[in-house]
């Protein structure tokens, strides 16, 4: 996969010049190649030897472009609320191919999923399953349900984006999951068929997965001993990808695992690959605004900000970033800041780099997934475009906003105007 590569002090996104696009547009935007998310599909969906339904988790990268060119390779999609359902269903995703997960599910994102047909519902509490069973009621609807279980299973990635360890909000206790399982078992609204499970996300190392479809795997054997129960099986996400030397898990031998411990369990499977799909697809490309020196730091303060790009101050996250002119020149340290008024608003330390200036050029990588979706307007900073390359031709998928766009959604009103 090489379609974001150097040629002549330029950056070439399938063969589009980023310094081209920096003319045209004012940065800081992000900017994705098509290609790239194509293979990627592929190459996951080739290296699964069963079938499954492979349901692209929206909230990596939620924009409609994306989800259209995944479900034209297939895919379907995981959303986990009303927003990215509606995203799905606008970007014609086949409901029949949509799964809702979340542990806070709204009425009215529910509703819609029940009268939409989507595919399935994981069910986070006991509570969300008898809401659920009133609406389909009401509806004069049945639906297909999944519980998400928690298997207490560290999956030894970043605390903030661990899932299935006991003590977090996600999935309900395997023992309690047992009981519904059979306390549902003949109920008139609900098919209740899915064993969900998610144990977080970047993860770079296959035992977690190992160690929870391992559990999984029991519990589908003792549920269905005497009649067959569960016929889902969807093992959620979480493949990590390489941000910074980081090992990565090998599409065959995950494939290899899910095919062991699926093999005598009879079961449909679903995935919801969300981050290594989209990651590697995406730069956002930045400006240098200022050179700043202090006795500590040398500091590049660039026009992108935490509210464009939330992972580093979020997650401590790191995202290579380096200069789109590649050129040769004197290496400096830089720590590399935004313009937002916190000092969070960091994004590498130290960074070695050829001589910065004014005006110059930078791109982050692999940005492309928890990268546009966490942007907000934080510093009143309108949430920034959003570009796609596919073959030599580039097409905005989301324009920029405008801070009077944000402002028409205020209204200063008569009872705060007569304060005096
Ligand atoms: C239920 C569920 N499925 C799938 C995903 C996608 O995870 P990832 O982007 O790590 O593949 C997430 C994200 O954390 C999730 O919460």
């Amino acid at each position: 996969m090489n379609n974001i590569k150097y040629k002549k002090n330029d950056l070439l996104i399938e063969g589009v010049s980023v310094r081209n696009l920096a003319k045209k547009f004012p940065t800081p935007f992000y900017c994705y190649s098509s290609k790239t998310i194509i293979e990627k599909f592929k190459k996951f969906k080739n290296s699964l030897k069963i079938d499954a339904l492979i349901c692209y988790a929206v909230k990596a990268n939620p924009n409609i472009a994306i989800l259209k060119i995944l479900s034209k390779q297939g895919a379907g999609t995981e959303v986990v609320s009303e927003g990215e359902l509606i995203r799905s269903l606008k970007a014609k995703i086949n409901p029949k191919k949509i799964v809702f997960s979340g542990v806070g599910k709204s009425l009215n994102a529910i509703k819609l999923a029940v009268k939409k047909n989507i595919l399935q519902i994981n069910v986070e509490s006991e509570e969300e399953l008898e809401l659920i069973e009133e609406i389909t009621k009401k509806l004069k609807k049945r639906m297909q349900i999944g519980i998400r279980v928690n298997p207490d299973i560290d999956a030894k990635t970043h605390k903030k984006i661990s899932t299935g360890r006991k003590e977090d909000k996600f999935g309900i206790d395997i023992k309690i999951a047992e009981k519904i399982f059979n306390n549902y078992r003949f109920n008139k609204y609900l098919d209740v068929i899915g064993l969900s499970v998610h144990i977080g996300s970047q993860i770079t190392s296959l035992n977690p997965f190992k160690r929870a479809f391992l559990k999984i795997s029991r519990m589908v054997k003792k549920i269905n001993i005497n009649q067959k129960i569960i016929k889902i099986l969807d093992l959620g996400g979480g493949i990590g990808i390489n941000y910074n030397n980081d090992k990565v898990i090998n599409f065959n031998d995950y494939a290899k695992i899910i095919s062991k411990i699926s093999k005598d369990l009879d079961c449909k499977l679903i995935l919801e690959p969300g981050r290594m799909l989209v990651a590697e697809s995406g730069i956002l490309l930045t400006k240098v605004l200022y050179i700043k020196k202090n006795k500590k730091n040398n500091f590049a303060i660039i026009d992108a900000g935490m509210n464009d790009l939330l992972r580093p101050a979020l997650y401590d996250a790191y995202h290579e970033i380096e200069s789109v002119k590649n050129n040769k020149g004197q290496k400096k340290k830089y720590t590399i800041v935004g313009p937002i008024c916190e000092t969070a608003d960091t994004f590498i330390k130290k960074k070695i780099l050829n001589e910065l200036n004014q005006g110059e050029l930078l791109f982050f990588k692999n940005v492309g997934a928890y990268g546009s979706s966490m942007t907000s307007s934080y510093n009143s900073r309108p949430v920034i475009m959003e570009l796609i390359i596919y073959k030599n031709k580039f097409s905005i998928i989301r324009k920029v906003d405008t801070v009077s766009n944000q402002i028409s959604r205020e209204k200063i009103p008569s009872l705060i105007s007569k304060i005096k």
